[in-house]
This record gives structure tokens, sequence and C-alpha cells, in this order.
């Protein structure tokens, strides 16, 4: 027996690998006539129970069972009335890419291969998306819950100096204050916790009706911490807040920071990649005057997953915070060690996968404009909504629509649309999710995914419509 992993036999492998690809591109050509998503039975979870395998088995018979038992339980993101939480749908250039990055796979960690040019050739993209000097650093992650979390790291080095990485916090670091509003991320609060600051030195300001960050509080909070003898260090705002989809005023937070001397972090999640729209762009404005900003190609770039990116204004602060010296990363002017800085210099992985090329392909593959008009036919989904529910007595609206997503409830209690939400998925008709806004539950649509229509917002409303009336029409008839 060989030792080696590779075919026995090229020929069948080849036509195996094929059908694969052909079994796929079906997939995605026929996802409209799948449901949304549906529950997995009992006995296919079974099969994920299984013991390791011992023997060798067919390709075939493993791709027989992706087939059965994978492919139909997805959670459904890639279907065109997906509309929970803030997931991109991916695009067959996107999935293509992923194949020929596994076939490379090459590690991004470091040294001289084109790896590494294609993504420093994305990272002058990204500057120039921004409008960030050429000194601007920036690194593929996961996501932006890393992202956010590495640009806290940098601001802690902005504010106390390289040293912090070897003596800690200490006394001066325990006095560092952060900003963000109460409608940002959860894992902003993390980014607090992991980078050792702790979740109380973050100051959750006041939201407005619009859910955008109080700047008047936020100027008021900073000044009292200053004569509290603490010190503020960064901001961090939202483009895209995670519930209704606000931008904070980023240019009045851009002035502040300028005033204060604090570093001016944005969290972009989805909403950062809006500048790649004429339309979208003007309600970003003073995202170019950030330090450092984290953003996701995975949602509204529709770039498969997972593709997170951190750019950093000031790129020696950023491999201040990150790179260190090793024997065996030792950096060469010839060879393979050549080519120095490299990706691990700028954050925390050292094994590193080609993300970058599956973002390459994504934006070779639609271009600028493209990508910009399918962001601007999100947003109309989302105004066609919300026209939709104004013209439903039944339905009303739970937030201003800021952007692409629309939060709004069937009017009663909070466990009519739980189960309304609920009812759509299982039914795999849609699927909304759902959020607290003002104490209060909501059905939660978010407009990312470029397969969805008019159509599919129809359906949305009429499926809210109908579970709405069948539930409230079943707990009418029940004794109370
Ligand atoms: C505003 C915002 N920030 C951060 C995140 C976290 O991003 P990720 O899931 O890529 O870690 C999200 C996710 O939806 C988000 O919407």
């Amino acid at each position: 027996m060989s030792k080696d992993l590779d075919p026995a036999d090229w020929n069948e492998t080849r036509r195996q690998a094929h059908r694969m690809l052909d079994d796929m591109l079906d997939h995605i050509q026929n996802i409209r006539q799948q449901p949304v998503w549906q529950p997995m039975p009992q006995e296919t979870r079974a099969e994920f129970r299984a013991p390791l395998p011992a023997a060798a088995q067919p390709l075939e018979d493993i791709h027989t069972q992706f087939l059965s038992s994978i492919l139909p339980y997805g959670s459904g993101n890639t279907h065109p009335r997906f509309m929970g939480w803030v997931q991109g749908a991916g695009t067959v250039p996107g999935m293509l890419a992923e194949m020929l990055a596994a076939g490379l796979n090459a590690n991004l960690g470091g040294r001289d291969h084109a790896g590494i040019e294609v993504e420093r050739q994305l990272v002058q993209w990204v500057r120039e998306m921004f409008g960030f000097p050429e000194s601007a650093s920036g690194i593929f992650v996961t996501g932006t819950s890393i992202a956010n979390f590495m640009a806290v790291l940098v601001a802690r080095t902005h504010a106390m100096g390289g040293g912090v990485r070897k003596s800690g916090l200490g006394k001066a670091g325990s006095r560092l204050r952060g900003y963000t509003s109460a409608a940002a991320h959860g894992c902003v609060r993390r980014a607090f916790e992991y980078a050792g600051l702790g979740a109380d030195a973050l100051r959750e300001i006041a939201t407005g009706a619009d859910h955008r960050m109080d700047v008047g509080e936020l100027r008021a909070r900073i000044r009292r911490d200053r004569m509290a003898g603490l010190t503020p260090f960064m901001v961090i705002a939202s483009a895209g807040t995670v519930d209704a989809g606000a931008i904070d005023d980023l240019a009045a937070i851009a002035a502040l920071c300028a005033e204060e001397k604090l570093w001016f972090h944005v969290d972009g999640a989805y909403g950062a990649l809006g500048v790649l729209s004429r339309e979208i762009a003007p309600r970003l404005a003073g995202i170019d005057a950030a330090d450092s900003i984290a953003f996701d190609f995975h949602k509204w770039g529709q770039v498969p997953y997972d593709a997170g990116f951190l750019l950093v204004r000031d790129g020696r602060l950023h491999m201040d915070t990150f790179a260190s010296p090793a024997a065996y990363l030792r950096r060469d002017t010839r060879g393979l060690s050549a080519g120095s800085p490299w990706p691990c210099d700028f954050g925390p992985d050292l094994s590193r996968g080609f993300r970058a090329l599956k973002t390459w392909f994504t934006l070779k593959a639609f271009g600028r404009e493209k990508l910009g008009a399918m962001m601007e036919e999100s947003c109309a989904m989302a105004r066609h909504l919300e026209m939709r529910i104004g013209n439903e007595a039944e339905l009303e609206l739970a937030a201003p629509v800021g952007l692409n997503i629309v939060c709004f409830r069937y009017r009663g209690s909070d466990a009519l649309n739980g189960e309304i939400v609920a009812d759509m998925q299982e039914a795999g008709i849609a699927a909304p999710s759902t959020t607290m806004l003002d104490g209060r539950m909501a059905i939660r649509a978010c407009f990312i995914n470029h397969r969805t229509t008019i159509a599919d917002v129809e359906a949305l409303v009429q499926a809210a419509l109908a579970f709405g009336r069948r539930r409230s029409g079943q707990s009418l008839a029940k004794p109370a």
C-alpha cells in the first residue's frame, strides 16, 4: 500500500471531482427550489456520532453522505429568503477560488510567495477604498470579532507604548477607558475583556431614537472620566449596528477623537463596505479619518466565509503590537525567507489560510460597481419592506430603517413574534431572526443576500401575516 495520500486512480478521482463540482453548481443554481432551512432529523444527526474511521473509504461514498446528510441541512444563508443575523450568501467565483486555495494549500503566515503578494494587493485595494495612506497596514482575520479585538490591542499600544507587551497593564493601564455605543456589537465588550482591560473599562454611551451614539453624551463622559483621573484612550464607533443598521456620526466622532487625542476605531463589520456604493458612501463620511477599521468581506462583500479584515492607519504601531523576533522566523533578503514584513507580524496568527484569494477573485469577478449596486439593492429591499409594513395594520415598525435592516413586529406579545419567526423558519419559507429593541422582541430582516428579490420580501410579509393571524387566532380561541 502506498504511504502517500494522493489518488491511486487519478482518472477516477478526476471524474468524481467533476461530479462534486457539478453537484454544488446545481445546488446553487436551484437554491430557490429548496426550503430556506429545515431541521436536521435525529437519525441524520446520529450519523455524526460515529467512531473514528480506521479504514479508508471511497471518496464517492463520502460525497454521497455529504449530499444526503450535510447539504440539505445548512443554515440557509445562501438562500434568497435568508434574512437572519448578518450573513453573506457567497458566490460561485468565491467558491471556485476556495477550491483553488485548498489545492495550493498556501500558508499565508509569511515567506516569499505569490499568496503574500495577493494579500498585499488586497491591503492596497482596502487602503484605496477607505482613502488610507500607503503607510497603513492591513490583515485578513477570521471576522470582525477578532479584528475589533486586535484594534483594541493596537490602541492599547498607542496609549501605553510597546512596553505593555512585557510589563502588562499595571496601574496606568487600569485607568484606561474606552467608549462605544449601547448599540455596539457584544464583541466590543469581549475585546475589552480579552485585552485585560476589563469590561468595566468600556463605557456604553446612550443612543438616540435613531440608534446612533449620542455624541454630546460621549463628550461629557470623556470629560467626567478625565476629571476622575482616568485615561480615555479610544472610541469605537459602529458603521451599521447589528440590531438596526444605524451608522454613528463618524465625522463628529472623528473630530472629537482628534480634539481629545483618542484612537478612533470603526466597527464596520458589514456597513463599512458600503464605501463601494456611491449612494451609500456619503453616509459613511468620516470613516476615512479612522485610526483603524474592522470589517468582513464575508458579509456585504459576499466572499465565502471567512474573510474578516483589519485596517490600521499607522502600520508601524500595528506591527509593534504583534511582531516578535524568533530564530525560526528569521528574515532574509533572498530565498524563501525574503519579503519582510510578513502577515504574521500584524496579528496573532502564524498559520493562516489564503483568504485573500477568494476576496481577490470576488473583487475582480464583480468589480466595485456591481458590488456597490448590489448593496444599493439591499437598501431598496429594506425600504420596500418598510413601506409594506406601513400598509399593513397588523404590522408595526420597531426601529427606523437606516440602511438594510428592518425590525418590525406583528402587533402582539414578544412570545407571539418569537413564534412567528420560528414558524417561518420551520416552514422553510423565510429565515429572519429576532432581536430585543427597547425591551421588546422584534422580527429582524437583514438584507445582505445578493439573491434576495422584492418577491422574497413579499413572501416574508405574507408569511408574517399568515402565521401571526393563525397564532393570534389560536390564542384568542383559548380560554384566558
Ligand atoms: C456590527 C457588528 N460587529 C461585529 C460583528 C461580529 O463579526 P464576526 O461575526 O465576523 O465576528 C458583527 C456580526 O454580525 C456585527 O454586525
